[in-house]
This record gives C-alpha cells, sequence and structure tokens, in this order.
C-alpha cells in the first residue's frame, strides 16, 4: 500500500484553541481522524506528522521523496503554517525531493495581512488549497491520489 504525508507546520499543534474564528474549533487530532478516514478510502496509508521545526518538516519531505521515487508514496499534503511565508529551504526540499506535494491553508491567506498572501511553496506545489477550513486536507489528498494515477 502507498503512502501518503499529510505534514503540518508551527502553531498547527495549537488548533481548537488558536483563533477559532479562524482556523475552526478542530484539533488537530480530529483533523488527522478524518483524514485516516480518508486514506482508507483511498486505498493508502497515512503518514501524519506535525513539528515547529523547519528542518524537520524539510527531513519529512525528503522521506517522502525517496518513497514516491521508490513508487511507494502518492506525495505531501502540506500545511506550512507560517513557513509558508518565509522558507526558502522547504521549497528547495519540495523541488529537490521531487515530491508531488499539495500545498493546503486551513484559512483564505488573501483575506488576511498582505504578508499571507505570499508563499515560498506555490511556485514549486502542484496546486494549492486554501480557506475551506480543515475540508482542505481531504481535498488535497484526493487530489493527490488523482495525479498518482494520472
Ligand atoms: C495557515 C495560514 C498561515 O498564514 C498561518 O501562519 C498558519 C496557518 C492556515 O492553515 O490557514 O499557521 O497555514
Amino acid at each position: 500500500m502507498k503512502t501518503i504525508y499529510v505534514l503540518n507546520g508551527p502553531n498547527l499543534n495549537l488548533l481548537g484553541m488558536r483563533d477559532p474564528a479562524t482556523y475552526g474549533t478542530q484539533t488537530l487530532a480530529d483533523i488527522e481522524s478524518n483524514c485516516q478516514k480518508v486514506a482508507d478510502r483511498l486505498g493508502l496509508e497515512l503518514v501524519f506528522r506535525q513539528s515547529n521545526h523547519e528542518g524537520e518538516l524539510v527531513d519529512w519531505i525528503h522521506e517522502a521523496g525517496v518513497e514516491v521515487a521508490e513508487a511507494n508514496s502518492v506525495g505531501v499534503v502540506l500545511n506550512a503554517g507560517a513557513y509558508t511565508h518565509t522558507s526558502v529551504a522547504l521549497a528547495d526540499a519540495i523541488s529537490g525531493a521531487f515530491v508531488p506535494t499539495i500545498e493546503v491553508h486551513i484559512s483564505n491567506v488573501h483575506a488576511r495581512e498582505a504578508f499571507r498572501g505570499h508563499s515560498y511553496l506555490s511556485p514549486v506545489a502542484a496546486g494549492v488549497i486554501v480557506g475551506l477550513g480543515s475540508y482542505g486536507y481531504e481535498l488535497g489528498m484526493q487530489a493527490l491520489a488523482h495525479l498518482a494515477e494520472e
């Protein structure tokens, strides 16, 4: 069974109590259990992780890249949180490791502060989903499964 990575960046461990008007009331554990249902439906093995450390996210993208190269993974759904707007390292990891990546944001980053409107990741992402709440994770997983079948 192929894996699907769902990677979460800084502060997403605080979901549920963090600014619910912007991010909703679901916790990261709620999102993980929904992603597990989606993975089961898609026949994929879910690898769901969160880190507050940029380098750890880089390492996990490399790990996914090796699995994709060996045809053992369909790629990464990535909510990089604030690193989206700052991280050349994450962008280089995605392009360097040739990982199909769907960038997801719970909130509509374009309707918020101007600095959230720029993403270092979008140019190297296979697709971008913003503003649909935690449902964006599900859509991202479906998109990766679809791309892997093409
Ligand atoms: C976020 C949007 C980012 O701007 C922010 O820094 C986050 C969460 C989102 O899911 O809407 O941490 O990625």
